[in-house]
């Protein structure tokens, strides 16, 4: 890593194969972001965040693969961007105690995620509490200066602003203030019944599922009962929408026309819509489906980042107990 480069970090939870919304709205944008000459990409699977709720580990371990399965296959170089799985990196844990320590209570009540767990009267652990701190460590570890998130996660950032100030005002300037990075023409990803596509309503279409689920998720699509023969509204549902982002303008231009001249039903739309997703991720599938059948290789993978990302992590948390006087 060259120390004249700002870092983007960003963290991913690892819930699973990601659905067209996470590409077009996540993925896309941050791997075209790891090609900034003027940044070092620092990307991780977030799996430790993952054990706030109950996960069959089983599960968990494959949807940690899954995730960096996906990112690799869809172009992230690890050895340009600094790829790693977070549980790998200890230091993450030693600097998240470190930082509870300089985090307020009344901070913490105040965070989202958790007052909606407690609105809904969930089960809460100290994880789910103290869940932003361990991301502020994710990101002060490794002195970010942009972090790219989604909308959801902005308070979270604010609060390792606000951590990272607090302990440099305190013990001397040993953290970098991290700023947000929200894209804001990232159009929203519609999903099969026509709201935001998302895993929570599942009415996603993963994008390497096989493609027996990949059928199953296109030919859910809500449509109307509109004949065969007559005219339609290219637009009445998410069918044409999702195509759009998927095809070229001319070969979207054609279905549009196909649509609204009528004689084209809103299956035949749906069996355009299925071959244009699986031709969209034809090779990169290939790819992902060779990785997760040789998860040894996402190891190796997950090692050599793991080497990169300690050593930053380790000269923070060095700073840090030098700081607080216990090294
Ligand atoms: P989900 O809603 O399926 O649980 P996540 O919250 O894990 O998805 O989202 C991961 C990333 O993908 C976030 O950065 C989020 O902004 C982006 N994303 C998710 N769904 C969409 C969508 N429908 N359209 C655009 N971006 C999306
Ligand atoms: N909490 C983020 C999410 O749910 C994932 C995450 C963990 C993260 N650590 C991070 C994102 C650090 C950005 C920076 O999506």
């Amino acid at each position: 890593m060259t120390n004249s480069k700002k870092v983007a970090l960003t963290g991913i939870k690892p819930t699973g194969i990601p659905h067209l919304g996470n590409f077009f709205g996540a993925i896309a944008p941050a791997l075209e972001a790891t090609q900034k000459q003027d940044e070092q990409g620092i990307y991780f699977v977030a799996n430790l965040h993952a054990l706030t709720s109950t996960i069959e580990p089983a599960l968990l371990k494959k949807h940690t693969y899954e995730v960096a399965a996906t990112w690799l296959a869809l172009g992230l170089n690890p050895e340009e961007t600094i790829f790693f799985r977070q549980s790998d990196i200890l230091e993450l844990t030693a600097i998240y105690w470190i930082l509870c320590c300089e985090t307020q209570q009344g901070l913490l009540d105040r965070a989202h995620a958790y007052k909606a767990a407690k609105d809904k009267g969930q089960m809460i652990n100290a994880g789910v509490y103290t869940y932003p701190v361990l991301m502020a460590a994710d990101i002060l570890a490794f002195h970010a200066s942009v972090v790219p998130i989604g909308e959801d996660q902005k308070q979270h950032v604010e609060y390792a602003r606000d951590i990272a100030q607090r302990f440099n005002h305190t013990y001397g300037s040993v953290l970098t203030i991290p700023e947000p990075r929200i894209s804001q023409e990232v159009a929203v990803v519609v999903g099969t019944d026509g709201r935001k596509m998302s895993k929570s309503y599942q009415n996603t279409i993963p994008i390497f599922a096989s493609d027996a689920t990949l059928k199953k998720a296109v030919f859910s699509i809500q449509t109307d009962s509109t004949p065969l023969e007559s005219p339609k509204d290219p637009n009445a549902n998410s069918i044409y929408k999702l195509y759009q982002l998927l095809t070229q303008k001319e070969q979207a231009q054609t279905l549009h026309q196909k649509i609204s001249t009528g004689h084209f039903g809103w299956g035949d739309a749906k069996k355009e819509l299925l071959a244009a997703t699986i031709a969209k991720f034809k090779e990169q599938r290939l790819l992902f489906e060779s990785l997760m059948n040789n998860t040894e290789e996402i190891e190796k993978i997950f090692a050599f980042g793991a080497l990169r990302a300690q050593k930053i992590a380790r000269q923070t948390l060095q700073a840090l107990q030098s700081a607080r006087g216990i090294a």
